[in-house]
């Protein structure tokens, strides 16, 4: 009995899906992509002979019925979708569709935009004595959040904050930030279209990044990474990790006591 096979295609660079999801989309009959967010080309180079629905035209019930109807008809299905599909990738509601109609299916991971956006900046996201928690978020849209959820409650732990699908309000963001527990001062970088060839990455800090955002004309395939460990890179380390200090004992190594 063949299943669907969710898979993240990862930010874009096609060689930045895992080898298993690679490996499937070769072995798919049927692909349905998110063409909105998953280059064409990606689908082209990693499963050439499939046949190719674009979901960005599709409702639920649209995609529902052609991965059910191929897998009917015994076909390997691929469901494709950027980043993780696990983040922003409405993909509860297929899986729960498919557990209605009895179709198996599995989910493969794939590299969220957010590490792919770190990846390009050489950033470490949590760094000893800055912050060692990384909330992933997003400002609401016409999704709503919830109240406890709001940018400016949660800006209150002053963490590392990677912020989806808000690069077109970026103003409102910045607004709410400055409720929480940064400043005017905290770096802030918009990574856009990372990892594709016209990936964009403007830093500054909370009191000038709409107006570099607004002037570097950036689309909103673009996230927003905010807070303190973005200082790293031009002041330096506040503390090292004690992973790999010479004094450090853990179950592989023996520190040495000076
Ligand atoms: C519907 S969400 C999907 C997120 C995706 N599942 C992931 O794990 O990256 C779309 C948002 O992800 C972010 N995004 C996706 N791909 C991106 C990329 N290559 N560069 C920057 N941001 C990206 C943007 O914030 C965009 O608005």
């Amino acid at each position: 009995m063949s299943q669907v096979h969710f898979i993240g295609a990862g930010p874009g660079d096609p060689e930045l899906i895992t080898v298993k999801g690679a490996r499937l989309l070769r072995e798919a009959d049927v692909v349905v992509f998110a063409g909105s967010l998953v280059d064409r080309e990606l689908v082209r180079t990693h499963a050439p002979n499939a046949e190719v629905f674009d979901s960005a035209g599709m409702t639920l019930e649209e995609t529902t019925k052609v991965l059910a109807e191929a897998v009917a008809a015994g076909k390997n299905v691929v469901r494709l979708h950027t980043g993780d599909p696990s983040i922003y990738g409405a993909i509860q509601e297929q899986m729960a569709e498919l557990d209605r109609l009895g179709i198996d299916y599995s989910v493969i991971p794939g590299v969220t935009s957010a590490f792919a956006a770190a990846a390009a900046l050489k950033q470490e996201l949590t760094l000893p004595e800055v912050s060692q928690t990384v909330i992933l978020t997003r400002i609401a849209g016409r999704t709503p959040v919830p109240e406890r959820e709001r940018l400016a409650e949660i800006a209150r732990i002053g963490a590392t904050m990677v912020i989806y699908l808000s690069v077109s309000m970026i103003e409102e963001v910045v607004t709410e930030l400055l409720q929480g527990a940064y400043t005017p001062a905290t770096p802030v970088a918009v990574a856009a279209k990372v990892t594709w060839p016209d990936e964009q990455v403007v830093e500054g800090t909370l009191a000038d990044i709409a107006a570099k955002v607004q002037q570097a004309e950036i689309g909103k395939q673009a996230l927003i990474i905010v807070g303190d460990v973005l200082l790293a890179r031009r002041e330096g380390l506040k503390a090292k990790s004690l992973l790999y200090d010479k004094g450090f004992s853990h179950e592989y190594r023996k520190g040495i006591i000076t």
